[in-house]
């Protein structure tokens, strides 16, 4: 586990994206339901930076083919990607959001 803090938690609002850049990748950041979540920048179809996309709910099309994610599970819901997201375990310490950048799933 290495956990990397990003964000305060009130920088962070529901269904909204918010991408901060790491020395490892670009990770983005957003609130469902009131969880945080986070997961890699990237859409694993073709490298596309997803958070160029669209946000509805717990699902994330890519902008370039409309591949759609589940930003909860990974999962991709349409083609044309066949990987899942890289998501982040997210931890809260205090008002600071961390993730494990070393353990994504
Ligand atoms: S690069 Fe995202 S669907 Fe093709």
């Amino acid at each position: 586990m290495a956990f990397l803090k990003l964000a305060k938690t009130d920088q962070v609002l529901e269904g909204k994206i918010l991408v901060k850049k790491t020395k490892f990748t670009n990770i983005i950041l957003t609130r469902l339901d009131g969880e945080f979540l986070a997961f890699e920048d990237v859409c694993t179809h073709d490298g596309e930076i997803i958070s160029c996309g669209k946000l509805e709910g717990e699902v994330i099309t890519c902008p370039r083919h409309f591949a759609k994610f589940n930003i909860r599970t990974g999962a991709v819901l349409a083609k044309p990607a066949t990987e899942p997201l890289t998501l982040f375990p997210v931890r809260i310490n205090g008002d600071d959001i961390e993730v494990d950048y070393e353990d994504a799933f």
